[in-house]
C-alpha cells in the first residue's frame, strides 16, 4: 500500500526504553489521516536493504490534537523500535501507511467503559479513554492501568491530566508488580485474581452497562478476559487488541465461514475477485490454494498489508458479496460478530463462491 512521507515534528523519551513520536499531517493529507480513536498506522523502513513493516497505535486523539503520535517502546533485538526509539530524530521524515485498524468501535449509547492496559498497551487505550470522556456522551470510563515500576510508566502525565479534567466521570487505578516501598498504590499484576478481587469495586463505579477494551501481552488479556467472562461479562463486551506478532491457530481445527449481509454470492468455482481500496476498484483472478490477498497482490492491486500471516490486521476488509472461509485464528484479532458483520482478515481467507466483493475502506 501506498506510504506517505511525514515529518517527525517532536520526540519525546516517556522513558529509558520509549519514545513518543508527533508527526506533521501535510494539509493535503488530512483526510487521508482521519482516524478513530485505537487505529494504528503501519511505519515502513529499509533495514539493510530488506524494507521492514511495523504496527504503532496512535496515542493522539482524533479532535484534541492536530498532529499524529505514536509511542514505541524498544524490543530487546527489535529492528524498527530500535531505529525508531534510539535513532530517528525530529526533522525526519518516516514512511507511514494511512490510518487502519478496527479496536474501537462507536458505543451507541452510553456505557461504562473499564479499560485494562499493560505497558506500552496505554497507547490506544488513552487515545479512545480521551475521546469517549471528550466526546461528552455520557460515559463513565475506569483506566486500570499496570507497570513494573512508577519509573517504567508512560504517558502517565497526560493519563492524570483527563482523570482529573474528567474527575466526574473518570477514574485511574494504576498497579505496580515491582515497586519498592514509597509506591503507595495498588500493587501485583493485573491477572485473574487481581481482576477477581477488584470487580465488584469497578462495577460498583457506575450502573451503567460495561464494555471493556484491553490492551497489553497476549498472556494477560487471555486471562483478563476469561476472569471478566468469569464474573458474568459476555463475550462482545470484551474488545482486545494485540501487539504480539504471533498467530495462534490450530491447523486442525476447519476454518469459519463469513458471508456478505447483502449478497452470499453464487456456488460454484471461483473466478472473480473484486477489492475496492482508498475509492479504487481492482480485480483479480484466484488461483486454486491461495488466500485473497495473495490473489489481489499477484493482481498488483494497492491492498493494504504486511505481514501476510494473520497478525498486523493491516487487511481488515468488509466482504461485500459472496463467501469466504478464514482461519479460526483471525479471532485474535476480530470478534465472532464482527465476522457476522462480514469483517475478515484477507491473508487468512480463501473464497467460496463464484464471485467475491471485498471493501478494505469500509471497515
Ligand atoms: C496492531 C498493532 C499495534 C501495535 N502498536 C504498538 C505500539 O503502540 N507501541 C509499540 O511499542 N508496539 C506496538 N506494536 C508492536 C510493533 O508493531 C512491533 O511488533 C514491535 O515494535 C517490535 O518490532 P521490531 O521490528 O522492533 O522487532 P522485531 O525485529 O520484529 O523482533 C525482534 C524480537 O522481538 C520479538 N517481538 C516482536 N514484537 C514483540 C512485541 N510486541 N513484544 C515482545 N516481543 C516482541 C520478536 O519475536 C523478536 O524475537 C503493535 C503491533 C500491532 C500488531
Ligand atoms: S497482512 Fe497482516 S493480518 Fe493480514
Amino acid at each position: 500500500m501506498a506510504t506517505y512521507p511525514l515529518k517527525v515534528h517532536e520526540k519525546r523519551m516517556e522513558c529509558d526504553d520509549t519514545a513518543s513520536l508527533w508527526l506533521d499531517v501535510p494539509q493535503d493529507l488530512t483526510g487521508a489521516f482521519t482516524y478513530r480513536p485505537g487505529q494504528f498506522l503501519t511505519v515502513e523502513n529499509d533495514d539493510g536493504g530488506e524494507l521492514i513493516a511495523r504496527q504503532y497505535s496512535l496515542s493522539s486523539c482524533p479532535g484534541a490534537h492536530a498532529k499524529l503520535r505514536i509511542t514505541v517502546k524498544k524490543i530487546e533485538g527489535g529492528r524498527m523500535s530500535a531505529w525508531l526509539v534510539d535513532r530517528t530524530q525530529e526533522g525526519d521524515y518516516l514512511d507511514v501507511q494511512i490510518p487502519r485498524g478496527r479496536f474501537f468501535k462507536d458505543l451507541d449509547a452510553p456505557h461504562h467503559v473499564l479499560m485494562l492496559a499493560a505497558g506500552s498497551g496505554i497507547a490506544p487505550i488513552l487515545s479512545i479513554g480521551r475521546w469517549l470522556l471528550e466526546s461528552a456522551q455520557g460515559h463513565a470510563v475506569t483506566i486500570v492501568y499496570g507497570n513494573r515500576t512508577p519509573e517504567t510508566v508512560i504517558l502517565a502525565d497526560e493519563v492524570a491530566e483527563i482523570a482529573e479534567r474528567h474527575a466526574d466521570s473518570c477514574r485511574v487505578e494504576q498497579v505496580m508488580s515491582r515497586a519498592d516501598d514509597s509506591w503507595t498504590g495498588a500493587r501485583g499484576r493485573i491477572d485473574r485474581a487481581y481482576i477477581e478481587a477488584r470487580f465488584d469495586d469497578w462495577r460498583a463505579a457506575s450502573d451503567l452497562p460495561m464494555v471493556v477494551y484491553m490492551c497489553g501481552p497476549e498472556g494477560f488479556m487471555d486471562s483478563a478476559e476469561s476472569a471478566l467472562m468469569g464474573a458474568g461479562l459476555p463475550s462482545g463486551a470484551i474488545h482486545r487488541e494485540s501487539f504480539d506478532m504471533i498467530l495462534e491457530d490450530d491447523e486442525t481445527k476447519p476454518g469459519l465461514e463469513v458471508t456478505a449481509e447483502d449478497d452470499t454470492g453464487e456456488e460454484g468455482p471461483t473466478s472473480r475477485i473484486v477489492a475496492i481500496v482508498g475509492g479504487e476498484e481492482y480485480e483479480a483472478d484466484w488461483q486454486e490454494g491461495e488466500d485473497i490477498l495473495s490473489a489481489l497482490l499477484r493482481a498488483e492491486a494497492d491492498v493494504p498489508f504486511s505481514c501476510q500471516e494473520g497478525t498486523c490486521s493491516s487487511c481488515i476488509s468488509k466482504l461485500t458479496a459472496g463467501k469466504v472461509e478464514v482461519r479460526p485464528g483471525v479471532l485474535q484479532t476480530l470478534r465472532k460478530d464482527d465476522l457476522e458483520e462480514g469483517l475478515t482478515l484477507a491473508c487468512l481467507s480463501r473464497p467460496l463462491t463464484r464471485n467475491i466483493r471485498i471493501d478494505f475502506d469500509e471497515i
